[in-house]
């Protein structure tokens, strides 16, 4: 990726992340906590301000100058990846120190580079660094430091060496080889995991943004989350939702939730459903250059997913039939439970990773001693092959309607 072109961000974060920004509101609670370092995992229930947020995380705060050199000068051929923030790049830090290192020395940093396009980027960049800074989980993605300097607002990630779940599932360069039956089972439990500890009482968060594209992978495929940007704190006191403006990815959005505007933890396991069909059809949640009838993945899988003769239908050509076919059963009917209309038969996270847990357990895995286990050949073409990047968000409107589609990872030039 030679050049990185502004995308625009997805829409302006707002009140109740977390936070009250610098930019339009002061200190609401005096300056208590100020200086003091976060010790607990969960996420402030109060609103903090920006200076609160930046100087109680345990981030390191870069100078721009540090990740220039840690980038060498932000080297079109560091860009590892690009979204709707911007360019992603790959550096080099002194693990102790965390002051830059020549290529190959010391520990591998991600650069996430703000594109300098205003206010709606800066919310994001410091709703990231409020839930980051303080939540921390083997299936999160790490924070290690973030950069304030002049225009420049840079966030700075433990790198991960596999990239996201996007690029193996819908890349098809020769680098990326099909993802197996069980390392897709196993990206989804680490996924499940994350999410069921934001949705946890130790943190109380909604994600928001649960796609393929913020499912990060090490070398082991242990799957971490990333980006925070949308993140919510989860609703207060007996209040059973949040009242948003609806934002996201279109696809991945549960209908109640851009019906109404009201999130819940039920509209995050909605979304993992869309991911977990995502992981077996290696389809995407959406796709305009599918045949008509087949643009919604959810609308086109939900008829194969309660049927044992038919669900072989949705599966990725790509694993070529090598899975087990009561793991694959099992793993549709979860789909469809996360999937369910109404937000209540929806099971919680924690029954999502115990349910795909026992499928790890049991012989309802593919490959090495599971030889009783079927597999199935099907014949189903799996038609979308290039990637693509005109990844569509919904954009919030300030009368909780969704107001127009913007490319959200798009090399085009952004519109406001
Ligand atoms: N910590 C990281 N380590 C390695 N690669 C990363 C890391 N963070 C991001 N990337 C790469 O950069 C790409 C762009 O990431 P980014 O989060 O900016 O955008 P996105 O998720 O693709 O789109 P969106 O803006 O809609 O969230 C990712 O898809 C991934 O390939
Ligand atoms: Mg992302």
């Amino acid at each position: 990726m030679g050049s990185c072109f502004s995308a625009r961000i997805k829409a302006e974060s707002p009140p109740g992340n977390g936070y009250n920004s610098d930019y339009d509101s002061k200190d609401v609670n005096g300056l208590s906590g100020l200086n003091s370092p976060i010790s607990s995992i969960s996420v402030s229930p109060t609103p903090r301000t920006e200076g609160e947020i930046l100087q109680s995380s345990n981030l390191k705060n870069f100078c721009f100058s540090e990740l220039r050199i840690a980038t060498r000068n932000f080297r079109p051929d560091s860009v590892v990846g690009e979204g709707g923030f911007g360019c992603v790049f790959k550096g080099w830090v002194d693990e102790n120190t965390l002051t830059p290192t020549k290529p190959g020395n010391g520990i591998v940093i991600a650069v996430k580079r703000l594109n300098q396009d205003g206010f709606q980027g800066h919310n994001e960049w410091l709703t990231e660094i409020n839930f980051l800074g303080q939540l921390h989980h083997p299936n999160l993605v790490k924070l290690i430091g973030y950069c304030l300097e002049y225009d420049h607002r840079l966030l700075v990630y433990e790198f991960m060496p596999k990239g996201s779940l996007d690029n193996h599932l819908f890349r098809r360069a020769s680098h990326f080889q099909p993802l197996s039956w069980n390392l897709r089972m196993k990206i989804a439990l680490g996924a499940a995991k994350g999410l069921a500890f934001l949705h946890s009482d130790e943190a109380k968060v909604i994600y928001r943004d649960l796609k393929t594209s913020n499912i990060l992978l090490d070398l082991n495929y242990n799957a971490k989350l990333c980006d925070f940007g949308l993140a919510k704190d989860g609703p207060a006191g007996d209040k059973s939702y949040v009242s948003t403006r609806v934002m996201g990815t279109y696809g991945y959005a549960a209908p109640e939730y851009m019906a109404t505007g009201h999130l819940t933890k039920r509209s995050d396991v909605y979304t993992f459903g869309v991911v977990l069909l995502e992981i077996m059809s290696g389809r995407r949640a959406l796709d305009q250059n599918m045949p008509s009838g087949e643009h919604s993945l959810v609308e086109w899988a939900k008829p194969y997913l309660n049927s044992k003769r038919r669900v072989f239908q949705i599966m990725d050509a790509r694993i070529e039939g090598q899975y087990p076919v009561r793991g694959a059963m099992k793993t549709a009917n979860l789909a469809n439970l996360c999937l369910s209309t109404e937000p209540k038969l929806r099971p919680t996270m924690e029954v999502v990773v115990r349910t795909l847990e026992q499928l790890q357990d049991s012989n309802d895995m593919g490959g090495a001693g599971s030889s009783q286990n079927t597999t199935h050949r099907n014949n189903y073409h799996n038609s979308s092959s290039e990637p693509r990047y005109q990844r569509r968000s919904v954009t919030e409107t300030s009368n909780g309607g969704v107001s127009h589609l913007t490319p959200s990872a798009s090399p085009l030039r952004s519109h406001t």
